[in-house]
């Protein structure tokens, strides 16, 4: 995909929540820290948690399943640097969040 989906309105995740969406057939995880909005893949690599249903706290979220955690800022795991989660762009438009796979 080659150009911003929109995936949800700003209102519906406030600062220090996290949510799932769907971009292309993809599960991505959307954070609000602080007013900023950050996009990871949205499943765990130690085994396929849905991050975006995980516990933030700050810029880290921890995956619900085993509590694997990562800065969602980076995308890397706060134990091993080496364990990343891809991250999207994403931008703030006409009241929704936007976000690119590329
Ligand atoms: S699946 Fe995420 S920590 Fe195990």
């Amino acid at each position: 995909m080659s150009q911003f989906t929109p995936v949800l309105d700003v209102a519906y995740l406030p600062p220090g929540q996290g949510a799932e969406v769907t971009v292309g057939g993809q599960v991505v995880a959307l954070f609000n820290v602080n007013g900023t909005f950050h996009a990871l893949a949205g499943r765990c690599p130690h085994g396929g948690g849905p991050l975006g249903r995980g516990f933030v706290d700050g810029t880290q979220v921890s995956c619900p399943w085993h509590n694997w955690t990562f800065d969602v800022t980076t995308g890397e795991n706060v134990a091993r640097v080496d364990l990343k989660v891809a991250r999207h762009a994403v931008k703030v438009e006409d009241g929704r969040v936007w976000v690119h796979l590329g």
